[in-house]
């Protein structure tokens, strides 16, 4: 069985919790979009791992992951992750750990123009500022440097001055601060490629090779995060539905079985852009301080709101998701009523793609339930829900086609119910 999990809402879905989860019967997890934009967290024994980078599978042994193609690289982050990782006492090698030799490497001065664009811009993104956006339009443009190219000292020089020779005008006549200095960054960026050349490879033959092992892929970001299909500007970078999976890793050879959708029991967001069912009131403080909804990667503080059953039919769609996980369920627990949005008021006769193509404006239209108060968050058999709860799940499935497989009632592993039927 090969699974992909992708997150169905605008990123923080809880992906890393279940990735972990199913994990354990796989024997290879793959990153294939994304940098470390990403924050996935994953509480083993009390024991607290945000991974921005390698898939939290490392955390079991003899598993392998794998960092593709599609992944912007910032290698100090990376160095910093795998350290950390050694430090806990999590085995990382090059047996374990394996990176696409063709992924891009996130520059000093890609994260500098990440800054620099959003403070001159008036829509602003709120981007994560790591680079991301840089990294990718710099791929695209065809003057990205590659982990290749870092390993190649001739090469990366010339690549480079190219680069600095460029955007240097730019920094010094456009944005009126100083330029980078060549020797300090070739220094730099030689010595990560030093340190990290061991892991990197070539991962078509990788796959092709171990065609035969169970492959879990890991998502970043989410749906409506998606570069063409999410809120558009409000978006990152890259494809974060699972047909990019292919391109990101270079995993022709592999077909996958399961898509695993995974959704919150509400709906969040971090940064600009339209979120339909945006509450604003103390509900809002309600989700941010029972759901901890702090930014893994920029401590920055969630947007909160209902659960919008328009968007997650789309992400269904686009994911061709086969099965779903519901993720901080117990975040519900205690509240009174509970409203999903189960449609959005029409303007006139709009279109769905007028709405698809900007979701600001956009009025839902809510269905409310009775909430439940018994806590979940130590129910292990989704038989002993309480009704309410099962009631409110049936509603997802029932809207989305598809059944839910996974709920997830707290951070810890070991919170979570297998749903069988
Ligand atoms: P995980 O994998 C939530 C958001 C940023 C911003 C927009 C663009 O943890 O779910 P970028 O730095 O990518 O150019 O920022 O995307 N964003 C995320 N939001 N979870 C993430 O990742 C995100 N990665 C990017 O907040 O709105
Ligand atoms: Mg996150």
């Amino acid at each position: 069985m090969n699974i992909a999990v992708v997150g169905l809402q605008w990123g923080d879905e809880g992906k890393g919790k279940i990735i972990d989860y199913l994990s354990e019967e796989s024997d290879v997890i793959v990153r294939f979009q994304g940098g470390n934009n990403a924050g996935h967290t994953v509480v083993v024994e009390g024991k607290k791992f945000v991974f921005h980078l390698i898939p939290s599978g490392i955390l079991r042994k003899q598993k392998i992951c794998v960092i593709g193609n599609g992944v912007v690289i910032d290698p100090a982050v990376l160095i910093g992750e795998i350290e950390f990782l050694k430090k806990a006492g999590v085995e990382v090698t090059p047996d374990n750990l394996k990176i696409s030799f063709l992924s891009h490497v996130i520059m000093p001065y890609h994260k500098i123009i990440d800054s620099l664009r959003e403070k001159i811009r008036d829509q602003k993104i709120g981007t994560t500022k790591r680079g991301i956006g840089p990294c990718y339009a710099d791929k695209v443009y065809r003057c990205g440097i590659r982990m290749i190219d870092l390993l190649t000292p001739k090469v990366f020089s010339t690549k480079l001055r190219d680069n600095l020779r460029e955007k240097n005008l730019l920094f010094e006549k456009v944005y009126k601060i100083k330029g980078f200095p060549f020797k300090e960054i070739f220094d730099e960026y030689s010595y990560y490629a030093t340190v990290l050349k061991p892991y990197c490879c070539d991962l078509v033959d990788f796959f092709y090779r171990e065609r035969k092992k169970k492959f879990l892929f890991e998502g970043a970001q989410g749906t409506l995060l998606d570069v063409d299909f999410g809120t558009y500007p409000f978006v990152t970078s890259s494809n974060t539905v699972f047909t990019n999976l292919f391109v990101g890793s270079g995993a022709s050879s592999i077909k996958i079985d399961r898509v695993i959708g995974v959704s919150k029991a509400y709906t969040t967001r971090v940064g600009g852009g339209p979120f339909p069912t945006e509450v604003k009131d103390e509900l809002s403080e309600y989700f941010q301080e029972k759901g901890k909804e702090i930014g893994a990667t920029t401590q920055r503080v969630r947007r909160c709101g209902w659960l919008d059953l328009v968007i997650l039919k789309r992400a269904v769609l686009l994911n061709n998701v086969t099965e779903l996980a519901v993720t901080k369920l117990d975040v519900l627990d205690g509240l009174k009523k509970i409203k999903y949005c189960v449609r959005y008021q029409r303007v006139e006769e709009q279109p769905s793609y007028y709405y698809f193509g900007d979701l600001s404006g956009v009025k839902p239209v809510y269905e409310e339930i009775n909430g439940w108060f018994t806590p979940t968050s130590e129910i292990r058999d989704y038989r002993h829900l309480p009704d309410l709860a099962k009631n409110y799940i049936e509603i997802i499935e029932k809207a989305l086609g598809r059944k839910v497989k996974l709920i997830s009632i707290g951070e810890r592993r070991e919170a979570i119910i297998k749903k069988l039927s």
